[in-house]
């Protein structure tokens, strides 16, 4: 007989003789002449009922029957007589399909997700994060289908690369050089006996050779995993996380930062329309006013200032804050999340930053001062998204990258592309995380990840 899910058994539309429910138990309630079993398959955050009738000759495995265990069951998918649920399923056939006994962590009372993340191979069967994973997954999908509607390319960009894109040396390295091996330590490092002949990291961000694709295709994305050994402990870093970048040609700074507002409202939406079930508990276990904030930014434009103008606002709001504000420097996410939070009150978008605090790549204004980059500021996280317009004129690029102690022989080629049929571009990078963090209401980025890797942990 063919499995059904959980979640199709409680959407049923009329009583069935019978279906095949596999999952895993969450309770077990004895009574005198019935067992209910709680059944969860992941398909869906509600359980299936299971009664299980004494009389039953499979009743003999009741004992066996406990939170954790996997099993196989047939029965009739009948109207339920309590009013918590819809349907049950009356058991005819039980096959236990592997016991957990009374060792198994996930017992019935809560548990903190501090806890849970030391045992991150079993935190996907509690109700929290089972909803988180499948919203992670949800999210992605959504991401897919805003890009190809459209008419994005999906470009898949290296993870081992030779160049740092950020040229913030955060980058993890990748080498087949034995430490201990006196060619890896005379003078130096003899890169030329590493695997590619070369010193290579993994990738900080796929923008640089997304900007190849852009300068090809018009308007491309990136969606993968990207690496920064950075040794900040917040609950907003993490060392491993997914970005999604799209990069466009014939585009400028407004036309980036319009982008990037359209689509974090597009998946916020999407959420909002799809994950229904999921929303509930977060808003009931995670964050009360999560629901509220969701709609609240679904409705309205998002502010855009310049950052002079932001640090005018910082300067002049009489709080004190952890770190100085002085034009020129870095916002800090006290002053991102001040800005949004408590000054504008919805999402801001900060733009042209001082060129002295950017990547090499970002455009420079006519001002001398400023660069055509722009980072979206959401409550409660910070910077969500950070992006730019590109250097597009060959001469002003050669020499940002050398006021940035660049070797410019090992871009050789992102300076080509200046060369040759040179366009005005733009583009962003939005935090796969964060933006799960936002609609989820979790406040750390650990448990939004199926096997976070933040220092000192890498366990699974
Ligand atoms: O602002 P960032 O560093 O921008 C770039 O990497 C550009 N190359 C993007 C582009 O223009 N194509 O990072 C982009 C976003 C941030 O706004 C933040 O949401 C997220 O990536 N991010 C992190 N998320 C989790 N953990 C970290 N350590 C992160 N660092 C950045
Ligand atoms: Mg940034």
């Amino acid at each position: 007989m063919q499995r059904t899910l959980v979640k199709n058994a409680l959407r049923s539309d009329s009583d069935c003789e019978s279906i095949l429910i596999q999952g895993w138990i969450r309770t077990r309630r004895d009574s005198k002449d019935f067992s209910f079993l709680a059944i969860n398959d992941g398909s869906c955050l509600k359980n299936l009922q299971v009664i299980v009738d004494a009389t039953l000759p499979d009743y003999t495995k009741i004992d066996q029957l406990t939170t954790g265990a996997s099993v196989s069951i047939e029965g009739k998918l009948i109207a339920s007589q309590g009013k918590e649920q819809k349907w049950e399923l009356a058991a005819r056939k039980i096959d236990i399909l592997g016991i957990a006994d009374h060792t198994y962590p996930l017992q019935k009372k809560g548990h903190t997700s501090e806890y849970l993340r030391e045992i991150a191979h079993l935190r996907p069967r509690s109700n929290l994060f089972g909803c988180l994973f499948r919203v992670r997954s949800r999210l992605a999908y959504a991401i897919h289908t805003f890009f190809q509607e459209r008419d994005f390319v999906y470009i898949h960009t290296p993870i081992i690369t030779s160049s740092d894109c950020e040229g913030a040396g955060e980058l993890f390295r990748v080498t087949t050089l034995d430490p201990s091996k006196p060619e890896a330590s005379k003078d130096g490092i003899d890169f030329s006996k590493d695997f590619f002949g070369k010193p290579t990291y993994l990738t900080v961000s796929g923008q640089l050779e997304a900007e190849i694709f852009a300068c090809a295709l018009s308007n491309v994305y990136t969606f993968g995993p990207t690496f920064r050994a950075e040794n900040s402990n917040t609950s907003r870093h993490a060392s491993e996380f997914w970005m999604i970048e799209p990069e466009m040609a014939f585009c400028d700074l407004n036309g980036d930062m319009d982008l990037a507002e359209e689509f974090v409202k597009y998946l916020i939406r999407d959420f909002l329309n799809h994950c229904q079930e999921d929303l509930e508990l977060f808003a009931k276990f995670v964050d009360k006013e999560l629901l509220k904030r969701l709609e609240f930014v679904v409705d309205r434009e998002f502010k855009r200032i310049p950052y002079a103008e932001a640090i005018d606002i910082l300067r002049e709001s009489g709080k004190t804050f952890e770190y100085p504000v002085q034009h020129g420097a870095n916002l800090q996410s006290e002053h991102e999340r001040f800005l949004t939070e408590e000054h504008f009150k919805c999402p801001v978008t900060v733009f042209d930053y001082p060129r002295e605090i950017k990547p090499f790549y970002m455009r420079a204004n006519d001002d001398g001062t400023t660069a055509a980059a722009m980072d979206v500021l959401v409550p409660r996280i910070g910077e969500i998204v950070g992006g730019s317009q590109r250097e597009e004129r060959l001469d002003v690029l050669a020499n940002n990258m050398k006021e940035h102690n660049l070797n410019l022989d090992t871009y050789w080629w992102y300076l080509d592309l200046r060369r040759y049929g040179s366009v005005p571009h733009s583009g962003f990078g939005l935090g796969f995380e964060r933006m799960l963090m936002f609609i989820t209401g979790v406040a750390n980025i650990r448990d939004i990840i199926p096997f976070p890797r933040t220092p000192g942990h890498a366990e699974f």
